[in-house]
């Protein structure tokens, strides 16, 4: 189904392909969208502004202070408007301003100042694109959220031939069509997510504590990228220094007990994300007074399990979340290991990182997973950002539930 009613921003950018724009703004006005663009300074060396207004029915905006403008701060207005903004085609350049935070124009300053997706289309030299400056620069945008689409391999306008070519009109519309259908569905389905973060303290006394080194980040993230995607997500967060964002639900818990609370108060939703490092163990007692340096006494602390947070989901009679995800922290055996525990958990899918390795895991901003589901299939993601790791798992989730209610309904 052809999406409808979408304001699309579209930047155009300075590059041979710019002209084909005007194809994607004709499909986009055809099946009845609001289409608003910007002309970059280097774009409108490629196209007239003249022909953008003759499609689109509107001005085309071009300078950051613009005398004419009915609008009060057009980066501002403009940003809020669209549901999806587009740069097309995007060049190396503006790649390199976007990855420095610029705003030094019209264009650059709304996506700044944005707060809606961003999709990039790539558009330059095969030389350019796989130049190490460009590729560290599609990383880092990556990381910051920017959706990319191509470019494609083929012959370009300059007669070299490899990866560099925009993706065609046709594919761009159908990529926006995709983006959009997937995020009504998802607002249609109201899907809620439940994500345990952070470690947990299990107290010896007033001031002593046994714990571990999780900084709570991978889940934070997560939670941050279900709640983009669309899905009302609640987090239950042991102690941490991450702070609080005002869309996702988030209750700070410091014990395994009071996780496992929490967690009881936030059901029924359909997909639960364990991340956090609970505890293993507690203290049996905790002192109510700091304990003295005494060895006699201090000799052992007798500890009692805590209960399996991940379990008691995956094995809920009355509340089981259509999805329930599992994380395998391991120093050896990962894949084995990490399966043996999905099964014994009774989880449908396991994320699992290896600890034991320097720069990634434990108190990093990097990561590197396996996903592994119940029929053993493996999607690992190299190591990156964890941000850009928990967009990976978000969409894999997404993609899950959506299947299983294909199959249910
Ligand atoms: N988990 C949980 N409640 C616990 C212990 C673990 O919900 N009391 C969850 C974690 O959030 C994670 C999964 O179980 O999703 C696996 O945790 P992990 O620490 O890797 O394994 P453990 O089950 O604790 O087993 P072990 O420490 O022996 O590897």
């Amino acid at each position: 189904m052809f999406i409808k009613n979408k304001k699309i921003l579209i930047i155009i950018g300075g590059g041979i392909a710019a002209y084909k724009s005007l194809d994607l703004i004709r499909l986009l006005k055809k099946s009845n969208n609001e289409i608003k663009t910007i002309l970059t300074k280097s774009g409108k060396e490629f196209v007239t502004p003249l022909s953008i207004n003759a499609l689109t029915k509107s001005k085309t905006f071009e300078d950051i202070f613009d005398k004419n403008s009915e609008a009060e701060i057009d980066h501002i207005s403009l940003s809020r408007w669209a549901d999806l903004i587009i740069v097309m085609p995007t060049t190396a350049n503006f790649m390199s301003k976007l990855s420095l935070g610029k705003s030094e124009d019209l264009a650059t300053t709304v996506i700044l100042a944005s707060n809606k997706d961003i999709l990039l289309v790539p558009a330059m030299n095969v030389r350019m694109w796989i130049h190490k400056a460009t590729q560290q620069n599609v990383k880092i945008l990556k990381d910051y959220g920017y959706l990319f689409i191509g470019p494609e391999k083929g012959e370009m306008a300059c007669g070299e031939y490899g990866d560099g070519k925009m993706s065609s009109p046709r594919q761009i519309f159908a990529y926006i069509n995709h983006y959009f259908n997937k995020r009504d569905l998802v607002k249609r389905k109201n899907y809620k997510a439940l994500v345990t973060a952070g470690p947990t303290r299990e107290y010896i006394d007033p001031v002593r504590y046994i714990s571990n080194e999780s900084s709570g980040k991978q889940g934070y993230e997560i939670a941050l990228a279900l709640s983009k995607l669309g899905i009302k997500t609640t987090m239950i967060i042991g102690p941490s220094n991450l702070i609080t964002q005002k869309n996702i639900k988030t209750k700070k818990i410091v014990t395994a007990k009071e996780m496992l609370i929490e967690v009881k108060k936030s059901l029924p939703v359909d997909v639960a994300i364990c991340t956090a490092a609970v505890t293993d163990f507690r203290p049996t007692i905790k002192n109510k007074n700091k304990l003295k340096k005494d060895l006699n006494k201090m000799k052992s602390i007798n500890l009692e399990k805590n209960d399996d947070i991940l379990e008691y989901l995956s094995k809920n009679n009355k509340y089981r979340p259509k999805l329930v995800v599992g994380f395998s922290a391991e120093t050896e055996n990962l894949n084995k290991n990490s399966i043996s525990k999905m099964k014994k958990k009774n989880c449908d899918l396991i994320v699992a990182n290896d600890v034991s390795k320097q720069g990634r895991g434990f108190n990093s901003d990097y990561n590197e997973v396996s996903i592994i589901d119940n029929n053993g299939n493996i999607k690992i993601i190299k190591k990156n950002k964890k941000s850009y790791i928990a967009s990976k798992i978000a969409e894999v989730i997404l993609d899950k539930l959506l299947v299983n209610d294909r199959n249910f309904n």
